[in-house]
């Protein structure tokens, strides 16, 4: 090939991926797995390696984050980046309208605009020819700190505008206000893998936004799933929408992602009348809100209406109940996870926060409880913040009852009763007893969830009873019950058995990164794995596999190369794989790129409550044809919880799980069909 048609190849890629990540991030609306994403990224990379002449500062390579900063330089920001006023009652909110109304009579004919309010941190965003140039913290509203470096590195943030309407000229000088913030579901899965990891996991998604955003190194920033929503426009060179409603639409169509939540309303009695049903859907958003930010649409008319201090007379934000309460810590309990590490759990007198009743709460780690100094029987604040599993905030001192005593750490583990280990430089304590059953249990939970051999029917009781009664002793053990050995245990009738042997030995069929998935090596997920199976192609390749080879493949490190090798190291996982090759548990064939990726593969649903349009059957077909599987109860394992009117115990376990919560119409959106 020559030169000219490599350097074509490279803009049409920059391009190409580009529109991929409008369609992921603004959209929702991705054409294309990760997995292929991921690989006409190495592609472009790999020809910009050899032609760097063709890196341009918008080319979807350039995220990776410079060299770290010795600090941030001050940005004075086009026109002051205002707060807004609060209001708490949808009485606040009728006053604020007759306030404004009296001040001038056009706000009796304008329309509103609803918004979420995101629980993030507020970031102002230069574009220059539309290339983003310069992107900054709020500071005092005067002044910010420089963050380019950080923002460059948020997926969602368009490195060019117009990013997909190719016949759009962008302004020359564009200067947009948006909030940056963690999603709930990137929250739990940072936190999972900190946990898996033996680190300090984040209390909340916003402090963990703002810590990352204010990084002196972008290279830390870029592993952080930082997200942005945009919402205003600071200054513009050219004419921009008279409109709220509109200015969202032209934000959208430049590329930058706008929430999908905003609402317009024709009158105030409109909003007023909405205000509950917000309240109500605050579970269901993907991110954390703390209230809706109701806008005068006409947007001449709202800087007509000038200022109050800080505060723009034109919107107002309408606060959710703080879903803080405190209640008396009973106990502190500790639970075992898969790789051993001890995790500290409250357990609460039940407590309603939100129309939920809380009775277990996260306590993060040991560090956290003598850090807080949290004793057994103080009075805790305890916050449930959306799908997030609820978490103690701390102690009221003030009510510490006399005679309380400082909480010591188990020396020995709970499960297995051996001493626990702490290691250099970890916060976490680990049980180290790799037959301990509470790990084993959790390991044998791990290899026959979804994302690795999915084996239905086997929950975590199961589990736990096969384990407790010394059925099995190791993952290769599931490959050797009988219909005898399982009919003595307690609920097992006969066709309960059939159905659970036939599922283990279906999972016979599972493609190798599906095993590999299931082993549970310390760094290797789901898609890790799937690069592995491709390049290794049995458990054998992989076992033998040098550092070397291993960090050839794309996603794999020096840490997990190292963790592989360490993981086949040991004697008792070494003799697993033997028990699984010995028992014809040895696929060698792995996953074939989709073209037509199904929208809901690999997730989970339950269904509760009476639907507003689908039957319960009408609702599992449609799931299925998509790809997704249905089942009966919530577990860990379910990821969305299809909730109609009338929903029963299926809700209140989701809750307490974190389980997020979909209605019909978000399913529809998901699947992006008018099923009528
Ligand atoms: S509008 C004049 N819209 O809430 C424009 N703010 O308490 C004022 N926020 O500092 C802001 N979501 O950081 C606006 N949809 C939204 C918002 C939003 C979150 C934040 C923003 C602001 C704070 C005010």
């Amino acid at each position: 090939m020559n030169k000219n048609s490599v350097l074509a190849e490279i803009k049409e890629l920059q391009h190409t991926l580009q529109e991929h990540n409008y369609r992921y991030h603004v959209l929702d609306e991705p054409t294309i797995s990760d997995y292929e994403y991921d690989m006409l990224l190495q592609k472009l990379r790999d020809l910009e390696l050899a032609y760097p002449e063709a890196v341009t500062p918008d080319s979807p390579t350039q995220r990776t984050g410079s060299v770290p900063l010795e600090k941030f330089e001050k940005v004075t920001h086009p026109s002051p980046i205002l707060s807004l006023a609060n209001a708490f009652c949808a009485d606040d909110i009728r006053s604020w309208y007759e306030k404004i109304a009296k001040l001038d009579p056009a706000v009796k004919t304008t329309s509103f605009i609803m918004e979420p309010k995101i629980d993030g941190l507020t970031v102002v965003i230069r574009y220059e020819n539309g290339i983003l140039v310069q992107a900054a913290t709020r500071g005092d509203g005067v002044q910010g700190e420089d963050v380019t470096e950080n923002v460059r590195t948020i997926k969602s943030v368009p490195l060019r505008i117009p990013v997909f309407v190719s016949n759009q000229v962008p302004p020359e000088r564009l200067v947009v206000r948006g909030e940056i913030y963690i999603g709930k579901d990137d929250f739990s899965r940072l936190n999972q893998k900190l946990l898996e990891q033996g680190e300090k996991t984040y209390q909340n998604p916003r402090n963990t936004a703002a810590g990352s955003l204010r990084q002196l190194d972008p290279k830390i920033t870029r592993e952080r799933p930082l997200s942005i929503l945009t919402y205003s426009i600071v200054d513009c060179s050219e004419k921009y929408p008279e409109s709220q409603w509109s200015l969202l639409e032209y934000l959208k169509n430049l590329g930058f992602p706008v929430s999908q939540l905003s609402q317009k309303k024709e009158n105030i009695d409109e909003v007023l009348e909405s205000i509950e049903a917000w309240n109500t859907k605050r579970d269901l958003i993907p991110y954390e809100v703390d209230g809706v930010v109701i806008k005068i649409n006409d947007l001449s008319l709202a800087e007509r209406l000038g200022y109050v201090g800080k505060d723009p007379r034109g919107a107002i934000a309408l606060k959710f109940p703080a879903r803080e309460v405190s209640t008396i810590l009973m106990d502190i309990k500790v639970n075992v996870g898969r790789t051993g590490v001890l995790t500290p759990f409250a357990v609460l007198e039940p407590v309603e926060i939100g129309g939920v009743i809380v009775r277990q709460a996260t306590l993060h780690n040991f560090d956290f409880i003598s850090e807080k100094d949290i004793r057994i029987g103080d009075r805790v604040l305890v916050k449930r913040a959306g799908d997030v599993i609820p978490y103690v905030i701390g102690p009221l001192v003030e009510n510490r009852k006399a005679g309380s005593m400082k909480y010591v750490p188990p020396i020995t583990c709970p499960s297995c009763g051996l001493a626990v280990e702490h290691f250099e430089g970890e916060v976490a304590w680990y049980c180290v007893n790799s037959s301990c059953p509470a790990q084993l249990t959790r390991n044998i939970e791990h290899f026959v969830s979804r994302g690795a051999m999915d084996i239905e029917g086997l929950g975590e009781k199961i589990v736990a009873q096969l384990v407790d009664a010394g059925k099995i002793a190791d993952v290769a053990d599931l490959y050797t019950l009988k219909k005898e050995n399982l009919l003595d245990l307690e609920g097992f009738a006969e066709k309960k058995v059939e159905n659970l042997l036939d599922a283990i030995n279906q999972s016979r069929g599972k493609s190798l990164e599906k095993l590999i998935t299931g082993l549970g090596i310390h760094g290797i997920g789901e898609v890790n794995a799937v690069a592995l199976a491709r390049k290794m192609k049995s458990l054998d390749g992989l076992m033998t596999s040098s550092a070397g080879d291993l960090m050839g493949i794309d996603g794999i490190g020096p840490n997990t190369a190292q963790s592989i090798q360490d993981w086949f190291e040991v004697e008792t996982n070494r003799r697993v794989v033997k028990k699984l090759k010995q028992l014809g548990v040895w696929p060698t064939s792995f996953i074939e790129v989709d073209d037509t990726p199904q929208k809901l593969s690999g997730l989970t649903f339950v269904i509760t409550g009476t639907l507003p349009s689908l039957s319960r059957d009408q609702a599992k077909t449609e799931i299925e044809k998509y790809g997704g599987k249905v089942v009966d109860s919530v577990s860990r394992n379910t990821d969305y919880l299809l909730v109609g009117e009338n929903a029963g115990s299926k809700l209140q376990k989701a809750i307490d799980l974190g389980i997020k919560r979909i209605e019909e119409k978000e399913l529809k959106s998901m699947i992006g069909e008018d099923l009528g």
